[in-house]
């Protein structure tokens, strides 16, 4: 006995070729899609494997020009950099040091491969002897006050040819006092990408270790998102718009990806996603130990994320990611 199928649609028709499914295929990644994060340190010739992010690096101000020299030749446009100081204080202060090492990296970037797009986070927590992500009075991480040292950052990476501003700190109104600082200075033509959507999120565990930033004593739950909340995100989004972001950012991205499509449907504005360190480990982690194809759940993950809105993914993955794309 045979079965009578009435439906005239069958999905499967065009999944029978490989070339069909090449014809209707909505997403498809490019490098042009990445921003690589890299960690910049103090000296020379040094080059040092995170042990909790296999194929990611602390590095020289030589060393990741080098590293920006191949990025940028894989078609990759840009690079976002976190600095690890010599000296960590309770203000910060290496962060707005015009000779802080993140300043001598966009210096050093910029006259070497001047082509390459380098955008600079700005946070306090790499910088303070607390690992917070500004200044601590009491029990309490104050607002104003570290808004108005990111500030000073924002305008010492400009100062030193960054091409885009990233504040990630998520301190209430920093994006409008950056925006007027950075216009104040003659830099008005600088975009902000602001963290805008940034949970307090375990995910972060292995970027602490390689940042060396995990805080001493609470945590960053007063100032980043609950993890439960939707509605708060577009909150925070529509709130750094106003003040004059020009591409918004969602972090993590895995669990939120659903933060992603509504911010992308809500606002229509260049949106990124941070594909955290947390995110990277996992897959590293599970690939090695041989219990998932490392390279296809790269593949698939990064696909996930631009199908649910991302037009840009912040990503440790960029340079494999884009070694198996040239290879299509
Ligand atoms: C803060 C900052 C963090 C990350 C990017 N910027 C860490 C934090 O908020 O604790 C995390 C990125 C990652 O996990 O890959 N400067």
């Amino acid at each position: 006995m045979s079965v009578t199928i009435e439906a005239s649609q069958r999905l499967r028709r065009l999944r029978m070729k490989s070339a069909f499914r090449d014809m209707v295929r909505e997403t498809e990644l490019s490098p042009k899609d990445f921003i690589y994060p890299l960690f910049v340190v103090p000296g020379k010739k040094f080059k040092k494997e995170v042990s909790s992010m296999p194929g990611v690096f602390q590095q020289s101000v030589d060393e990741l020009v080098k590293d920006c020299t191949e990025t940028y030749s894989m078609g990759i446009p840009a690079v976002i950099l976190f600095g690890i100081p010599e000296h960590k204080d309770e203000v910060g202060s290496g962060a707005y040091d015009e000779n802080g090492i993140v300043q001598q990296a966009v210096r050093a970037l910029k006259k070497e491969v001047p082509e390459l797009i380098v955008i600079t986070d700005v946070c306090l927590c790499e910088y303070t002897s607390h690992g917070h992500c500004g200044i601590v009075q009491g029990d309490e991480i104050v607002n104003d006050a570290s808004v108005e040292l990111l500030t000073k950052e924002a305008l010492t990476h400009a100062q030193a040819g960054a091409d885009i501003i990233a504040p990630s700190d998520m301190f209430d109104g920093r994006i409008g006092a950056i925006r007027n600082v950075l216009d104040q200075n003659n830099f008005h033509n600088i975009p902000i990408m602001s963290y805008a959507a940034k949970y307090a999120s375990g995910f972060y565990g292995p970027f602490r270790d390689a940042a060396e930033s995990t805080p001493k004593f609470g945590d960053r739950r007063s100032h980043q998102m609950d993890p439960a909340n939707s509605d708060e995100a577009i909150r925070e989004v529509e709130e750094d718009l106003i003040e004059g972001a020009d591409i918004v950012m969602v972090k993590p991205a895995l669990p939120y990806l659903d933060i992603i499509r509504r911010v992308k449907d809500t606002f229509a504005v260049p949106t990124a996603a941070y594909n955290v360190s947390g995110e990277y480990s996992m897959i590293k982690a599970a690939g090695r130990n041989g219990w998932i194809d490392e390279e296809r759940v790269m593949m698939e993950t990064l696909t996930g994320i631009k199908r649910a809105g991302a037009d840009l993914i912040l990503t440790y993955f960029a340079k494999d990611a884009a070694k198996v794309l040239a290879r299509k």
